[in-house]
């Protein structure tokens, strides 16, 4: 089924659970919902995680919410690129039902929450060594997310993650089968531009200089891939770009973070800043 109307905007939580409660209920059989959480600033990458859930499920939600929690002091949490318009158009057209866009207030009523989930020990490697708190901060609000949106009615739940975020695709699929919950994690393969940069709202942040520099993050990546390059050639490569600074590069076995050789199976992933902008990409080798 295809929406091309505007979806329904809730601002608070109850009257998000109310809308979903109805909506399901609508619905013949045990409907399946779909839930698509994201900070808004939307593309075409949010888009092929919408269009997914809209084919796999009978109702589908989109969480549009900047979490403060899981940005650093010195971080873009207050310059992070809203725009609730043109999110709500594209929307409409890659089909969701329902949107969840709260204030921090309504997410937070107490100021921060005194209990937060703690991602451990795949949380404080890679970006979360370079984003301390990123991961609990994220975790955090992907749970109340989960708990919010879970439907009231018996019938399948998916919630849907892309892969460029390799590392907290697989801490959200820690957290569902270490606290059992009821949500099927569904991953989403990586959108790139033409020239191969991988789709993401900070790409608004480079200048045309910039933009064509970011391009030796996925150049790189392929080159390692295609066994052009080994690691460390890898990594200089990337050091030597202009305007670019690596924060890492690395090989891993996917489902553990761990040091992996360069092979079937292996992930690279890589984080660096371009001018001001803090770029992830990874390539499956
Ligand atoms: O990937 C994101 O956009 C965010 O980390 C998420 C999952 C929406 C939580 O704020």
């Amino acid at each position: 089924m295809t929406t091309t109307s505007t979806p329904r905007v809730c601002r608070g939580i109850g009257e998000f659970r109310a809308a979903l409660g109805e909506r399901l209920a609508a619905l013949p059989g045990e409907a399946s919902l779909g839930l698509v959480p994201t900070m808004g600033a939307l593309h075409e990458g949010h888009g092929h995680l919408v269009r997914l859930a809209r084919e796999e499920n009978a109702l589908v939600a989109v969480s549009v919410f900047v979490n403060p929690l899981q940005f650093g002091p010195d971080e873009d949490y207050e310059r992070y690129p809203r725009t609730p318009e043109a999110d709500l158009e594209l929307l409409a057209r890659f089909g969701a039902d329902l949107v969840f866009a709260p204030t921090v207030e309504q997410m937070y009523p107490d100021g921060e929450p005194l209990v937060r989930v703690t991602s451990g020990r795949l949380g404080t490697v890679l970006d979360g060594a370079s984003r301390p708190g990123h991961f609990d901060g994220a975790l955090t609000v992907v749970n109340k997310l989960l708990n919010i949106a879970a439907p009231p009615v018996p019938g399948p739940f998916r919630a849907y993650f892309g892969e460029k975020d390799a590392q907290q695709l697989l801490l959200v699929r820690r957290m569902v089968a270490d606290f059992d919950l009821p949500v099927i994690v569904r991953p989403v393969p990586i959108v790139r531009d033409a020239d191969g940069l991988a789709l993401s709202s900070r790409n608004r942040y480079l200048d045309a200089g910039q933009r064509r520099a970011a391009l030796v993050l996925p150049g790189t990546l392929r080159a390692l891939a295609a066994g052009e390059l080994d690691l460390e050639a890898a990594r200089a490569r990337i050091d030597a770009a202009d305007q670019v600074r690596l924060d890492y590069l690395v090989v891993v076995d996917p489902r553990t973070l761990a040091p992996a050789a360069p092979g079937p199976g292996a992930l690279a992933l890589v984080a660096a800043h371009v001018g001001g902008t803090r770029l992830i990409d990874n390539l499956a080798l």
